[in-house]
């Protein structure tokens, strides 16, 4: 998969592409990032890409020319590329939005600054996505956010191909805890279950710990995750155990 980030800051998003899981899929080839550097597109001397606003006002607005002619030439390069916009506007980014990112071959993702970009740019953009109710400085922490957790989706990014699907919110729970060695650890034990070899019991366990993270923690997202009549059960026991005994 292609990834293309357009930004007046070229050289932020290097030392996370070249990290962890990530950089990896990048060596591997399996993950393509390219970082575009938005005054290659301006045409004036001092590659200018902001104005001050209509109506006047605060700051600066990004100047819509310069991402547009980045947009067009892309798409003569690659029509079917798919241009992402991020500002703090844009629907929110959850785990499905990124299933949806891992399924397009070519993304175009453009990186907003100053107080936003002239509206007119919108008419040419696919998609506008937000990665939260907050507001960053610029849309390149929040490009590599998306760059991120779509790759871990994409075929052999991850060392076995199960593990994002036992990922917290792919199928719309938190994911069980995980515990490693010592086995006691400031006097607080690993739960014995998972010590017994016992895969079918340990598989049960973590279903069952799993609907009680997203229960306690998380309980807005059990309105809309996909339970079987098994986790139903498993719900009302967790329930029962939570009530304090009677007498
Ligand atoms: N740019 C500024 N804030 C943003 C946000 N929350 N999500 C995506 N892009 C942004």
């Amino acid at each position: 998969m292609i990834f293309d980030i357009l930004t007046i800051f070229p050289q932020l998003p290097s030392s996370v592409l070249a990290e962890g899981i990530l950089g990896k899929a990048v060596k591997e080839g399996k993950v393509t990032v390219r970082v575009i550097n938005l005054r290659d597109y301006t045409t004036d001397k001092h590659q200018v890409t902001d104005d001050r606003p209509y109506g006047g006002g605060e700051g600066m607005v990004m100047k819509p020319e310069p991402i547009y002619q980045a947009i067009q030439a892309m798409k003569a390069e690659d029509a079917g590329t798919r241009v992402v916009l991020l500002s703090p506007q844009g629907r929110l980014y959850t785990q499905a939005v990124a299933r949806e990112m891992s399924t397009y071959n070519h993304l175009f993702i453009i990186c907003g600054r100053y107080e936003g970009i002239d509206e007119r740019i919108l008419h040419f953009v696919d998609d506008e996505i937000s990665i939260g109710d907050y507001v960053l400085s610029g849309g390149e922490l929040a490009a590599l956010v998306l760059i991120e957790s779509t790759s871990r989706l994409l075929p052999g990014v991850l060392g076995s191909p199960d593990s994002a699907a036992r990922d917290s919110f792919m199928d719309g729970l938190l994911k069980y805890p995980q515990f490693t060695r010592p086995q006691v650890w400031q006097e607080l034990e690993v739960p014995s279950v998972l010590l017994s070899g016992d895969h079918e019991k340990i598989a049960l366990w973590r279903r069952k710990e799993a609907l009680k993270q997203t229960l306690l923690k998380r309980p807005d997202m059990l309105k809309t995750a996909n339970l079987s009549d098994g986790d139903r059960r498993l719900l009302e026991e967790i329930e029962r155990e939570r009530k304090p005994k009677a007498g």
